[in-house]
């Protein structure tokens, strides 16, 4: 553990008056508990028949119009459906709209251009995470939702929840963080956003979906208490923040049964404990039988793709006589009608206007790249360039095209379509999972920036040309990329395609090498002691060349702080390969029903920094890092009751530095009793002047001090420590206090 400065004791005080809200949130979601009374009407008047309408939907993506035919119980896509993700019809007697769906959750994602329409791409999620900032995730929320339903849609498919587990896995760019305070923030302002707009969005897949291989047949094997304190919470959190009208349920197993069918998972966590009002959407494809429907789930989707439709009027004969089924049947109707009224939907019908502010949702696509793009190593004043050089080698990364985004059922086309389209199609998936580059080009974004400069651009296809290149210019900047895809799995952390041998080649060409780095998340840097300069950009959206420019010429003051902890190597991980990873078929293809799992009982909930912290191991560059153009300091940093069994903090932060920038402090629970902890208990990103410096409260989350007894949260009485830390292993100061034993409620309040 790095250097720890200072150590104030401080025993906890009276409480203070008034109870902290756990999260300091900006913005109010909407109430989905309200809208139950008026649901309960509707559903008071329905008939048998009219059951069954809103607890099936068909797929509508625009490779599987056979499928209209071929299942025999639908013959076309209905009235009013258009080309998206999916479709449920409406109930025309009480005005209940059809719900027409799109996938999300980087914006509206687009289906091979049919529909002759486009949308903002936004950045990746896992860059989303990295601006710690649940405001922005609310606002660029707030834009995908108002594209979502001028484009024809009333439901978003958004709000990936699932906690990045293995950097290896293909989605790890459509997920937020590590972390489940931070995902759950970051997810639910994004879903408080969207649904601003009269627009359902889901939160999903639920739950413990954490690898692509396999993925429909994969047994996730985890203990009741390891799930509550990681996967589950992040859920937990951003249903509580976000209010989701749904949650999708995932394809995989968890402890033997399928995620849609899993009573563990939808009828005792979720609507039980958690006393979730709206709906279970399942996953396309993820529906294997009726009896789901008394598991939990109450809407099957994309219904062709399953070996049947089981959610139809199959419900009543599987529920005859059966009052606890019939009952049920009701219930899977009452959410539904729940989270329809509950967003506006039900009294805001959706309408196909093509009415987009497509110039002010680009600026905040624009200022989100601003915001998460992660300055990790900046020597010898590398950065930022200087606008009087006279030659820059740009090499790589299809720079001259633009920016990479991550594949499958997330993909965005801006205007225009993608600038670049390279096939693989490992997944059968088609050219929905393609390694696409959206029309935002670094090097014509740096051309514009420095227009007196000699910018020069080599592909790096051959070395030596690169080489040669590097070697005239006064400062070389390589792209490297990573794309990363639904479908499948990476098989390591490495920079395909030869990367590594050509960023090495330059930096031995020309020291001031500068690397920037799109890729879905952390990646191995064997030329890192070799470069002067390293930027990571993930997948950085339709602005992201510009926003990339921008930093890179200190327009911008990087303030992205990692929100996936970057191993030295995969060694480090809690396994070796992604089981499955050997299979013959890639990805999600991989058909080996029944022997597939994967025990995430081996780091439990010590996720990340918290496995590193665990086993005293070091990252390459750890969760939370980020460096800035400018100098920060924290101070006074102390601990203390806020309210009846309720804790923050309190901290000063400066910029001491020479420019405004922002920065990102952290507070982590490092010690109960003793024993070694790391636990994300807050975080503050401070937006600062030169020579400013302000005073930060953080209330904590009481459930991330507590442990789950398999009844209930218990913070157990005894000596807290906390620190209050730049990154996850460099702890600024800290302070301690005596904490009582209490049990919590489920959202966290104390019960004694
Ligand atoms: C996909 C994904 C899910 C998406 C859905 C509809 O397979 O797992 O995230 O929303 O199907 O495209």
């Amino acid at each position: 553990m790095k250097n720890i400065k200072g150590l104030a004791m401080i025993l906890a005080s009276t409480s203070l008056t008034g109870i902290a809200l756990a999260h300091d949130r900006q913005f109010d979601p909407v109430d989905l508990e309200a809208a139950v009374p008026e649901a309960q009407q509707i559903l008071d008047e329905m008939e048998d028949d009219e059951k069954t309408i809103l607890t099936w939907g068909l797929a509508m993506f625009p490779n599987m119009n056979s499928l209209f035919d071929e299942s025999g119980k639908i013959e076309e896509p209905p009235e009013g459906a258009q080309w998206g993700a999916g479709f449920i019809r409406g109930i025309d007697r009480f005005s209940v709209p059809p719900l027409a769906e799109t996938d999300g959750p980087l914006g509206v994602a687009y289906v091979r251009g049919i529909r002759g329409d486009y949308a903002t791409a936004f950045p990746a999620s896992v860059l989303l995470g990295a601006t710690f900032n649940p405001q922005l995730a609310y606002e660029s929320g707030q834009a995908m939702g108002a594209e979502t339903r001028a484009l024809g849609f009333g439901v978003l498919l958004a709000g990936g929840a699932n906690l990045t587990r293995d950097p290896r896995n293909g989605r790890t760019f459509e997920y937020i963080a590590e972390d489940p305070l931070l995902t759950g923030l970051m997810v639910g302002g994004q879903v408080a956003g969207i649904q601003s707009q009269n627009v359902i969005s889901t939160v999903k897949h639920f739950a413990l979906n954490g690898q692509e291989t396999g993925r429909n047949f994969v047994d996730v094997i985890i203990d009741d208490a390891s799930a509550r304190e990681s996967d589950l919470l992040a859920f937990q959190i951003a249903l509580e923040e976000g209010q989701p009208g749904a949650v999708m349920c995932a394809y995989n197993l968890v402890n033997g049964a399928k995620a849609c069918g899993n009573d563990y998972l939808l009828n005792q966590v979720l609507k039980q404990d958690w006393q979730y009002p709206g709906f279970v959407m399942s996953d396309w494809g993820a529906v294997n039988s009726v009896d789901f429907a008394w598991s939990g789930l109450d809407q099957q989707s994309g219904a062709q793709i399953d070996p049947d439709v089981f959610l139809d009027e199959t419900l009543f004969e599987a529920a005859a006589g059966n009052e606890a089924r019939l009952a049920r049947i009701d219930d899977m109707n009452r959410r539904v009608l729940t989270s329809i009224i509950a967003t506006g939907l039900m009294d805001n019908p959706v309408a196909r206007t093509m009415e987009i502010d497509y110039e002010a949702n680009g600026l905040l696509s624009l200022e989100q790249a601003r915001q998460g793009i992660v300055l990790l190593k900046n020597t010898n004043g590398a950065l930022p360039l200087s606008a009087n050089a006279q030659h820059i080698a740009v090499i790589g990364g299809h720079a001259d095209f633009g920016v990479l985004s991550g594949g499958g059922s997330s993909q965005v086309h801006g205007e225009g379509g993608p600038a670049l389209v390279i096939r693989h199609d490992p997944t059968g998936f088609g050219e929905a999972v393609s390694e696409q580059y959206h029309r935002s080009s670094p090097l014509e974004a740096i051309r514009s920036r420095v227009p007196e400069t000699f910018v020069n651009y080599r592909d790096g296809r051959f070395i030596t040309d690169a080489v040669m290149q590097a070697e005239k210019a006064d400062v070389a900047i390589v792209f490297a990329t990573q794309w990363m895809s639904e479908g499948f799995d990476q098989p390591d952390l490495s920079l395909p395609s030869g990367q590594d041998a050509l960023i090495a080649a330059v930096a031995a060409a020309n020291p001031n090498t500068i690397v920037v780095l799109e890729t879905g998340g952390p990646v191995d840097m064997p030329w890192l002691d070799d470069v002067a300069a390293v930027l990571q950009a993930w997948y950085p959206g339709d602005h992201g060349g510009k926003a990339i420019a921008e930093i890179l010429f200190g327009d911008v003051n990087p303030s992205g702080h990692l929100p996936l902890t970057f191993p030295k190597t995969v060694e480090q991980l809690p396994r070796p390969h992604i089981p499955g990873s050997d299979f013959i078929e890639p990805g999600f293809l991989a058909r080996y029903e029944g022997s597939l799992s994967i025990d995430y009982g081996i780091e439990g909930s010590d996720i990340g920094y918290r496995w590193f912290a665990r086993n005293e191991e070091e990252a390459l560059f750890p969760f939370g890092f980020g460096m800035s153009y400018t100098d920060f300091s924290m101070a006074n940093f102390s601990v203390f009751e806020t309210g009846e069994g309720h804790y923050g903090a309190e901290f000063d932060i400066a910029n001491s530095g020479e420019r405004a920038g922002a920065d990102v402090a952290q507070v982590y629970l490092v010690s109960v009793n003793g024993e070694t902890k790391r636990r994300l208990v807050g975080f503050d990103r401070a937006e600062l002047e030169v020579g400013e410096s302000k005073s930060v409260t953080i209330n904590f989350d009481p459930r991330i001090l507590a442990e789950w007894t398999g009844e209930n949260w218990e913070i157990a009485a005894g000596i807290y420590t906390f620190a209050l830390s730049t990154d996850a292993e460099t702890d600024v100061e800290t302070a301690t206090v005596s904490l009582p034993a209490q049990i919590l409620t489920q959202t966290g309040e104390p019960t004694n």
